[in-house]
């Protein structure tokens, strides 16, 4: 059966002192009892950014962001979110300014003047694993740089870096 949900659990170093090792396991114990292994995958990940409200998970293909999740709480993500397809309220990120909830972490204020460029699959994919990082587009450049640029090319790419790089990147993403 193809993987329907993947339950992305942070292990960044902030994230495992408040604990996720433990949240990952839970997890992984609910998706067992509930005979959902074939289709529901938790994986570990790297720091999405946001340690103060960690642990985080993070529910795709739902965009869901969970904060500051406990045992308790991966229980109930679990048997709410996943069995019931429920989104869990009650770790769900809260403004602090407005009170609003806010289920998705581009919406998060804290996300929003942000753009990350080395780090941007942080978060998304498990770093302990290359092929994760390969479907992710990873050594695309490598790749061409080997294939399809001339060492001067690269060169003249290398110093034209600053700004017409950054600015395409930069467009690309806003
Ligand atoms: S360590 Fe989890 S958000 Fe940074």
């Amino acid at each position: 059966m193809p993987i329907r949900m993947e339950l992305l659990v942070c292990g960044g170093t902030g994230c495992q002192a408040s604990n996720s090792n433990r949240v990952l396991e839970v997890l992984r114990e609910e998706i067992k009892k509930a005979k959902l292994e074939s289709e529901v995958s938790v994986l570990m990940t790297g720091c999405f950014g946001f340690c103060e409200k960690g642990p985080i998970v993070k529910v795709m293909p739902d965009n869901i962001f969970y904060v500051e999740v406990d045992e308790e709480s991966a229980r109930k993500i679990v048997a709410e979110h996943v069995v019931k397809g429920r989104i869990y309220q009650e770790k769900l990120y809260v403004e602090p300014d407005t009170k609003e909830k806010l289920p998705e972490q581009s919406k998060i204020p804290f996300y929003k003047k942000q753009l990350r460029i080395a780090l941007r699959n942080c978060g998304k994919i498990d770093p302990e694993n290359i092929n994760e990082y390969i479907a992710a587009d990873g050594y695309m450049a490598l790749g061409k740089v080997l294939t399809e640029m001339t060492p001067e090319a690269v060169i003249e790419l290398v110093k034209r870096v600053d700004l017409e790089v950054v600015e395409a990147v930069v467009f690309q993403q806003v």
